[in-house]
């Protein structure tokens, strides 16, 4: 089986597009994935790009990742604040993980400024906006790239 790259996207982002756009911009959910898709396909890497307003559906896809995934890029949108049992989920996962924030939350409200997920990201893009999935997707397959490299001199 192919391994993939998971792009995880959590509550309130299937609004992309609509809501607060003065914040988050004014393309959709789906004007991402295809960017992802086509960047990932460039790459010649197979994506699983999935959203959940639910935190245990996105723990269940972090489940999956263990076996199916090669690296997680993860916007866990409000459960970055509040998730210990996400991050639990990302320190079950070996490879590679990116946090990415649309938005810049360093310059937003204070409640914004903790990240559970960044006990365990590999790195973090905030304030990008939906660029960031791409910038991050393009650091996975460098790194997909090395581990394969080194594996191929092994
Ligand atoms: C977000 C930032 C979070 O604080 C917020 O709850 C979101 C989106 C972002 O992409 O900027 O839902 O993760």
């Amino acid at each position: 089986m192919t391994s993939a790259v998971f792009v995880l996207n959590g509550p309130n982002l299937n609004l992309l597009g609509k809501r607060q756009p003065h914040i988050y911009g004014t393309e959709t959910l789906a004007d991402v994935e295809e960017q992802c898709r086509e960047q990932a396909a460039a790459h010649g890497l197979a994506i699983r790009f999935h959203q959940s307003n639910w935190e245990g559906q996105i723990i269940d896809w972090i489940h999956e990742a263990r076996d199916a995934g090669s690296a997680i890029i993860i916007n866990p949108g409000a459960f970055t604040h509040t998730s210990v049992a996400i991050l639990d989920a990302l320190n079950a996962f070996d490879g590679p993980v990116f946090e990415v924030h649309i938005s810049n939350v360093h310059k937003r409200e204070s409640f914004r400024h903790h990240s559970y997920v960044s006990l365990r990201a590999d790195g973090v893009i905030a304030g990008f906006g939906t660029q960031g999935y791409l910038l991050a997707l393009q650091r996975a397959a460098n790194r997909i790239e090395a581990a394969r490299a080194q594996t191929d001199t092994a």
